[in-house]
């Protein structure tokens, strides 16, 4: 199978550390994201060290946009055999000060996104035997924390989106899954964010990658459909302290 990736929120953070690794394992990738001054960063990075790069800015929420960008990796690339849904839009914010916009903004990027994205190449992806749709979660998904449920609800979306593609794919020979990534990954932002912390103690973008390369690696006798990522920092104990009587 041809070995072309195409990873969305390509121009910084974690896509950008994947899509750079997809390119060391051999795959040629399409870059998804809205800036494209970040897209030629990343795709420069992937070109200095001998890979392939296709910059196709996009808003993976305009479904017309993401249309057009597939089928142009597809032309100039190959077929897409590997999917990656990481672009993902933020948002913490006291539920009473949630606007109708806020919350159909986070739908929008982080589960109309991802949907469109999917339904743009698996149906082809099947038709062709194989491939390997990966969903970027977070935490929250989970847990569900205060001043999280705009973002909270979009994601818990995209683990649905997720759940269906693996069943509705499989027998296809499309392997789909989601990675939740519970806890801060390590980056500069995150560090100056919690400056008392040992970096160590974050989920290394390393780690990310790693289970990445191993998802789409694996044999369809033994797919995994989730991974979950839990950070040091992020994996300490909930319950309080006894209290000494
Ligand atoms: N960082 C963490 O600690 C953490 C933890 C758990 C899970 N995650 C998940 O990991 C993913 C990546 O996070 P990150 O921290 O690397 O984010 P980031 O640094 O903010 O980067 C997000 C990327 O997505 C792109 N993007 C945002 N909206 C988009 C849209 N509408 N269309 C296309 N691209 C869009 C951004 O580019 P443009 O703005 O130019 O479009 C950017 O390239 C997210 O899904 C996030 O939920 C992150």
């Amino acid at each position: 199978m041809a070995k072309i990736g195409l990873v969305t929120g390509a121009g910084r953070g974690i896509g950008r550390d994947i899509a750079q690794r997809l390119a060391r394992e051999g795959y040629a990738c399409g870059l998804i994201a809205r800036t494209q001054s970040q897209l030629e960063e990343t795709a420069d990075l992937i070109r200095k060290a001998g890979g392939k790069a296709l910059v196709t800015p996009t808003d993976v929420s305009k479904r017309e946009q993401v249309l057009v960008a597939v089928e142009r990796v597809e032309k100039e690339l190959g077929p897409i055999s590997v999917l990656i849904n990481n672009a993902g839009a933020y948002l913490r914010k006291p539920l009473l000060e949630i606007t109708e916009e806020d919350f159909d903004f986070q739908l929008k990027v982080n589960a109309y996104g991802p949907f469109f994205c999917t339904q743009a190449v698996v149906g082809k992806m099947a038709e062709r035997g194989g491939g390997t749709v990966i969903f970027v979660l977070g935490s929250e998904t989970r847990g569900g924390p205060a001043q999280y449920s705009a973002y909270n609800a979009s994601k818990l979306a995209q683990r649905a989106i997720a759940e269906s593609v693996a069943y509705e794919f499989m027998h296809l020979g499309v392997h789909a899954a989601s990675l939740d990534v519970d806890g801060a990954v390590d980056s500069p932002r995150v560090r100056e964010a919690m400056p008392n912390t040992d970096p160590s103690h974050f989920v290394a973008p390393e780690a990310i990658c790693n289970e990445i390369v191993h998802l789409i690696n694996q044999p369809k006798s033994s797919w995994t459909f989730q991974v979950d990522l839990r950070s040091f920092v992020q994996w300490r104990p909930r319950a309080a302290p006894k209290k000494k009587t």
